[in-house]
């Protein structure tokens, strides 16, 4: 499908899904986020993919939800029309990995979408906040609600009370990503880590997302016993026995997904 807003390109078993608004620094209007939930969606159900690599350009990851779209809007079209809401669901609905690939800007909603992410690699270039203030307005696409449980409520506040932009460094050091790399390397060591997830059971990579996911949502012990039911659980797959079996008999797994 040809998309206005992306680039989508798949192969080897990872779809990579590029943002394409280099006019706007990939800023979210409703185009690119309602194209981002199809494309996402059909990466989604499509058997050749096994892991979806998220990026923007050099410059910009994201700058944030589209300012010009949004600044003429009243209240009640935001909430008539449930601005964000349903693509934001959509994306949240997805149960293959998602890797945000992030250089440059990852502003807003820009940040809040590669925090959507189930994890974020980023460029030494990269730069994230929640700047929002700014505007006259919070973020709305999880800013305070995500960002603060990636870096903790001081660092949190600090980045939505100033609107002062995080380098890699400091990005990595509180937790918001996972790794940074050379941004010459970015899309390499993206790809690379989205190629080692595509070698495991897909089953398995499942279960891990939505165990890490659900801590999110519960307390503890409620996530702990979810946590421990899935692992009983995946007891009952070929892909287990395959798995141990492939460890004694010190060879590599041949996962067959179920
Ligand atoms: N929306 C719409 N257009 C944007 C944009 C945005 N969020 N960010 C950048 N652009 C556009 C600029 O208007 C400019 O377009 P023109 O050439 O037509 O004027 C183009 O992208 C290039 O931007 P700049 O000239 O500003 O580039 P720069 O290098 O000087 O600055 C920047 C880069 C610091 C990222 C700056 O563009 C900026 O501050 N952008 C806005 C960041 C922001 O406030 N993001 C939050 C948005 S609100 C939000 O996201 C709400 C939410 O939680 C859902």
């Amino acid at each position: 499908m040809a998309y206005e807003t992306l680039i989508v390109e798949v192969a080897d078993h990872v779809a990579l899904i590029r943002l394409n608004r280099p006019e706007a620094l990939n800023a979210l209007n409703s185009r690119l986020l309602s194209e981002l939930a199809t494309a996402l969606k059909a990466a989604d159900s499509n058997d050749r993919v096994r892991c979806i690599v998220l990026t923007g350009s050099e410059k910009a990851f994201a700058a944030g939800a589209d300012i010009k779209e949004m600044s003429g809007k009243s209240f009640v079209d935001a909430f008539t029309g449930d601005l964000f809401g349903p693509d934001v669901e959509a994306m949240l609905r997805v149960r293959k990995p998602i890797i945000a690939a992030v250089s440059g800007y990852a502003l807003g909603g820009g940040c809040e979408l590669a925090m959507m992410c189930d994890f974020i690699i980023a460029s030494d270039t990269a730069r994230f906040g929640q700047p929002e203030i700014n505007l006259g307005v919070v973020a709305g696409i999880g800013g305070t609600q995500r960002l603060t449980r990636f870096v903790g409520k001081s660092k949190s506040m600090d980045m939505h009370l100033t609107g002062r932009f995080m380098d890699a460094a400091e990005a990595e050091r509180s937790g918001l990503v996972s790794r940074v790399v050379p941004a010459k390397k970015l899309l390499e060591e993206a790809m690379a880590a989205a190629q080692k997830i595509a070698e495991k059971s897909a089953l398995t990579v499942m279960a891990v997302k939505e165990a890490v996911n659900r801590s999110y949502e519960t307390p503890l012990r409620e996530g702990l016993l979810f946590e421990r039911r899935l692992f009983h659980a995946l007891f009952a797959t070929e892909d287990q026995k395959e798995g141990m079996s492939a460890f004694l008999e010190k060879r590599e797994a041949q996962f067959r997904d179920r």
